[in-house]
């Protein structure tokens, strides 16, 4: 894969394809971006075909669709179909590998500063419930994860590496193939969260080297909410076994005898949401004909010149860690609260999130900050959205 921006014209027909972009500047894309119209068209004509002829019978008439979408999930990847499943989001996803996951008691689990706020929860219960040790592994002066930490805590021994790529408060993009070379030379198992990376920057899980990967379907990759994705290797197979089991996951063989199945939807429920299904299908089918990279470095580009702007207004400070950022820009208005900051761009049609210390409880307040204003760009968002964005930001600074 070549590096290669994209054009002019293509910009103009992807906004064209977001009809979204008429009535906002959405920069909350690390929160749900914006759906271009075939996601819509997809995950609406199923649903009018359920109501036409009935929900098993529509599902029935899309199968081949249907098992497409796996098929492109591993093109996504460079994954294989029957490594992928589809999950309602990507907490349940990462939910399904870890809760399922042989730890004996004491074992020991490695994260970082960054890792989601769902999953340190469910570290956290996994420690009670198994007696885990659930280390934090520093970050560098950088404000990745540190690499040499990260190799003496796993020579000390280590069942597992939970990681967030990139984090849901900041533009921060861990070097997870690094990560990946560490646990291949420790033989350590590897789960990596790309909920906000996937579609964000390319992912092959080969050249990574994770055994498991999560992610969601409404972020970077502009699909449905209420969809998420899940990555198992072949060793992950054959080590995890779903916390719950379903007639789907399973086969009821004998009165008092099941056989799960072999592939990753076993991590998968039966009964499931098929529009949003093939509306993730659409979704990832248009990231690919996109180009992840281009899309890549279209995104981190307009970021970079987000935060650039931002810096240069007085009373704005930028907090984004990490030596490579991505698309999620995060800041703090002096002498505002983040909640003003939103109020006054929603007003102006502009949308943003705020990362509380709550959900980066590991990260903000090590970093003496209670909350950010998080404004994250895609491709399809352009230099005039920027130049109104950093111009209201800049208007509220007047009429404080
Ligand atoms: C890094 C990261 N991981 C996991 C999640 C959870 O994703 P979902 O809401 O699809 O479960 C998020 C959501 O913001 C996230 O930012």
């Amino acid at each position: 894969m070549t590096t290669t921006d994209l054009s002019a014209e293509q910009l103009t027909k992807l906004r064209a394809e977001t009809p979204g972009v008429d009535n906002v500047v959405h920069f909350n894309n690390a929160g749900s971006a914006l759906p271009p119209n075939v996601v819509v068209e997809t995950t609406v004509a199923h649903l009018r075909r359920e109501a036409d002829i009935g929900g098993y019978e529509a599902a029935a008439e899309a199968a081949d669709r249907l098992s497409a979408v796996y098929e492109s999930l591993a093109r996504l990847f460079g994954a294989r179909p029957e490594q992928m499943a589809v999950i309602e989001n990507a907490t349940r996803a990462w939910d399904m590998a870890v809760y399922g996951y042989p730890f004996q008691p004491g074992d020991r689990v490695l994260t970082g500063r960054a890792e989601y706020v769902s999953n340190v929860i469910g570290l956290l219960q996994l420690q009670k419930r198994f007696d885990l040790e659930v280390v934090v592994v520093e970050d560098d002066e950088a404000g990745q994860i540190d690499l040499l930490e990260l190799e003496r805590a796993l020579a000390n021994g280590a069942a597992m590496v939970a990681l967030t790529h990139v984090p849901t408060n900041g533009g921060l993009i861990n070097p997870a193939a690094e990560v990946g070379e560490l646990c291949r030379r420790f033989d350590t198992f590897y789960v990596l969260d790309a909920c906000q990376s996937a579609g964000q920057v390319p992912i092959d899980v080969n050249e990574i080297g994770c055994d498991v990967l999560s992610g969601t379907g409404r972020k970077y990759l502009r699909g449905p909410r209420g969809t998420g994705f899940l990555y198992t290797n072949d060793r992950a197979l054959e080590r995890i076994e779903p916390p719950f089991l379903d007639l789907h996951a399973a086969e009821w063989t004998d009165e008092r005898e099941y056989v799960i199945r072999d592939d990753a939807r076993r991590f998968e429920n039966w009964e499931t949401n098929y529009a949003g299904k093939l509306g993730l299908g659409a979704a990832v089918d248009y990231a690919l004909d996109v180009g992840v990279e281009a899309g890549s470095s279209r995104l981190r580009a307009l970021a970079d010149e987000l935060r650039s702007r931002l810096d240069g207004l007085d009373n704005v400070t930028v907090h984004d860690k990490g030596r490579n950022r991505g698309g999620i820009v995060t800041f703090k208005v002096d002498g505002l609260d983040a909640s003003a900051v939103q109020q006054r761009l929603a007003e102006n049609n502009m949308n943003v999130s705020i990362s509380p210390a709550g959900h980066a409880r590991l990260d903000l307040p090590h970093r003496g900050l209670p909350a950010l204003i998080r404004a994250s760009v895609h491709y399809y968002n352009d230099e005039s959205e920027i130049e109104r964005f950093v111009s209201t930001i800049a208007d509220s600074q007047l009429a404080r």
